[in-house]
């Protein structure tokens, strides 16, 4: 709209007006200019994702069976969770809907606070610093913690995020071939300065677990601070959901955890877990902490209870009962996935087109399995990420099984 309108009837008025001196019209013509190279740039790219048949878009549509979210324990749509949430509210009417300004400046209050300290208690950490995002927690601990001279090891199928806190970071970075231990000290050998290996305990798209007593013991050989992301092994693994790194006893060897709130706590937002100077640290250097609006109570107070339900409920149990009824219904196919005892079972077809068009057979059968495409996965890995959650029937799960028979 506005390249095609308004800006040529700027144009024309610099154009027809004999006041204005020639220098603007040379201004107006050259951003007309720019912005056709820009879009035609924006056309180019997303021609060659077409292309390639990865072309990423927003779906509205909700009415299939979700085997995509992340949601493994319902409790995004749990009313458990909205009652708990409805009557805290009700006990606070005069509750602000904003936060009103960043952490430092007019965002930060004692609720949010006690609410950091409780959820470290919970996973047996020191301290915590809640963050609006688990995306925002790792930009703002990667790029922070690790400067000039020192080194990140990550695994090569690393989150986003972490990749992009890596890159604003001045260290050297180096990755390790997954899981693998030898290629990791490989890389431990060359680090210079702080050492910092970076994990997840359970990988977001294989569903896999890190071998998180090896690494700790290696990375201790070369003394490294490990850094364990948790997005999807809270709720999942550890006593009432605290995470592989408890479920292992690991958190006095661990240099910091991120919790996501967004997957199966079912709300919003990340802490990192560590020291009490770890905490200070962030609240001083982390930018993605400082320089933005805090979340909101509402957003506090849902994550909160979210810990409550996850503490005095059923779920991890009826999870796990779920992955296990699903792996024996789809024993049959086995060997076709991906070693995972998580709510991630990933289904590697291979293929940009050949994955979408597995993807759509499902959706045609009513189960929303979405295909995970390269540059996500590397090429020739690329899958169908079949989510499983508290909710789905045992009988949604025979009928996926089934039709994922189909396939082959
Ligand atoms: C391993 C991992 N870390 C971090 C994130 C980011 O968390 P959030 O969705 O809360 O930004 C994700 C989400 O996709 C993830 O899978």
């Amino acid at each position: 709209m506005f390249g095609a309108f308004f800006v040529p009837r700027l144009f024309d008025l610099v154009k027809n007006s004999s006041a204005q001196p020639k220098k603007q019209i040379s201004f107006y013509t050259l951003s007309l200019n720019s912005m056709d190279k820009v879009n035609s740039f924006i056309n180019t790219r997303l021609e060659s994702r077409k292309k390639l048949d990865s072309l990423r878009t927003l779906r509205k549509d909700r009415s299939l069976i979700d085997f995509c979210s992340n949601d493994y324990l319902g409790f995004a749509s749990s009313t458990e969770l909205k009652s708990l949430i409805k009557n805290e509210i009700a006990k606070n009417p005069d509750y602000l809907t904003g936060s009103t300004g960043s952490r430092l400046i007019s965002g930060n209050d004692e609720f949010t606070e006690k609410l950091e300290m409780e959820i470290a208690f919970f996973h047996r950490a020191e301290a915590g610093l809640i963050f609006n995002s688990g995306y925002d927690a790792n930009l703002g601990l990667f790029s922070s913690i690790a400067h000039r001279g020192d080194t990140i090891i990550t695994d090569e199928l690393i989150h986003a995020s972490i990749i992009d806190g890596t890159r604003l970071s001045a260290a050297n970075r180096f990755v390790f071939k997954h899981n693998d231990l030898q290629s990791l000290e490989d890389k431990l050998r060359l680090a210079k300065g702080n050492i910092f290996v970076a994990i997840e305990s359970v990988y977001s798209m294989d569903g896999d677990e890190a071998p998180l007593e090896a690494i700790v013991t290696l990375a201790e050989k070369y003394n490294a601070a490990i850094i364990v992301d948790e997005a999807h092994a809270t709720g999942i693994f550890g006593l009432r959901g605290r995470g592989l790194v408890h479920e292992y006893n690991l958190q006095e060897r661990i240099f910091a955890r991120i919790i996501t709130f967004g997957k199966a706590l079912g709300t919003c937002g990340a802490i990192v877990l560590g020291s009490e100077s770890l905490r200070s640290y962030l609240i001083n250097f982390a930018r993605s902490f400082i320089y933005t609006t805090a979340a909101p109570f509402y957003a506090h107070l849902s994550v909160k209870m979210a810990y409550r339900l996850l503490e005095f409920s059923d779920h991890q149990r009826l999870i796990h009962h779920k992955i296990e009824f699903f792996k024996q219904a789809a024993e049959e196919i086995s060997m076709q996935f991906l070693n995972s005892r998580s709510a991630i079972q990933s289904l590697v077809i291979g293929g940009n087109q050949q994955t979408k068009i597995a993807s759509k057979f499902l959706q045609k059968k009513g189960f929303d399995v979405r295909p995970i495409l390269h540059p996500t996965v590397p090429e020739g890995k690329e899958r169908l990420r079949i989510c499983l959650h508290t909710f789905n029937t045992d009988k949604d799960l025979v009928n996926l099984a089934a039709t994922l028979k189909e396939l082959r």
